[in-house]
């Protein structure tokens, strides 16, 4: 075992975390680590097959952890899940808002200027749910959110406007809430991987909210596993916001300090 899978462990030890988006790729691996490193974990998604199979990746007892089915994009049942969380572990601790999909299609290709796509829902809204039900407990246990963002909740990607919508208001939304928790001993981390090898893609829509599969070409891509690491890590140290790649942060700076030259680089890589 590594140094830094020590401290964490020891920082994760006995807390009670939820997890969304556990059914899958980044949010799988969240919950595989958070357990091998002894916390608790109320793991959240739609597919139960998926879900339980987090028993078998796990090793973990009920007692350790517990899926719950929830439609994130749904207040009730975000409300729902906070209470089962509770019912099943008597506190929390972190909230991993990490369910999301993405969307990808020029925008004057959509056929109405707001499909439903439900990409608003599913990014931004479950996260303002999720923040709203669990804040409570949460100052209680002087607890973490820690959202997974992307490149798109910095950086305006051509032909990603919804998804990068979506990722923006979150990212809007954390930096003001942040101001308005820290008083009250909540910390806020926004972390924005880069590429990761997920199912993220297989589930990619169009601009009209069509099925639109982009395979992965033969780009070197963080695995879902070493994005999760890095998740948990930013979160141990409780960072505000966190890149998770050179190229994304100098996206990042180029569109702060140049955004005509980033225009070019973004029209050319695109
Ligand atoms: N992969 C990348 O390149 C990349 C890069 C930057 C950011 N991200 C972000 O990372 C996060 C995780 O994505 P991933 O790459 O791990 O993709 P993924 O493998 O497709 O996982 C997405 C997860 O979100 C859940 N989910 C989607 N809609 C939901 C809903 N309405 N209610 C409840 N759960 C829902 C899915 O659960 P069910 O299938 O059970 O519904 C699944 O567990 C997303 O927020 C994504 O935007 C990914």
């Amino acid at each position: 075992m590594s140094s830094t899978s020590r401290e964490s462990s020891s920082h994760y030890a006995d807390k009670v975390a939820i997890v969304t988006g556990a059914s899958s790729g980044i949010g799988q691996a969240l919950v595989v680590q958070l357990i091998a490193e002894g916390a608790q974990v109320f793991a959240v998604g739609r597919d139960a097959e998926r879900l339980n199979s987090l028993y078998g990746l796990t090793n973990a007892p009920v007692t350790q952890l517990a899926t719950g089915q929830f439609d994130v994009q749904d207040e009730a049942a975000c409300r729902q899940l906070v209470e089962s969380c509770l019912s099943c572990f008597g506190r929390i601790d972190l909230v991993f808002c990490n369910a999301g999909r993405a969307m990808k299609g020029a925008f004057l290709s959509a056929n109405s200027p707001l499909p439903s796509t439900g990409i608003m829902r599913t990014n931004y809204d479950s996260v303002v749910y999720l923040a709203f039900y669990t804040l409570p407990y949460l100052i209680h246990t002087q607890g973490h959110i820690t959202v997974t963002g992307g490149i798109v909740s910095h950086v305006g990607l051509p032909e990603f406007s919804a998804y990068c919508a979506s990722k923006h208001a979150v990212r809007g939304f954390i930096e003001s809430l942040r101001r308005e928790v820290t008083a009250e001993g909540v910390t806020l981390t926004l972390v924005s991987p880069d590429t990761v090898r997920t199912a993220v893609r297989a589930n990619m829509q169009d601009a009209c909210g069509n099925p639109d599969p982009i395979p992965y070409g033969d780009e070197k891509v963080m695995s879902a596993e070493q994005c999760a690491g890095k998740i948990l890590d930013a979160t141990r140290r409780k960072k505000r916001d966190v890149l998770l790649s050179t190229r994304a942060r100098l996206l990042n700076l180029l569109q702060f300090a140049f955004p005509g030259l980033a225009q070019k680089v973004l029209a050319i890589r695109h």
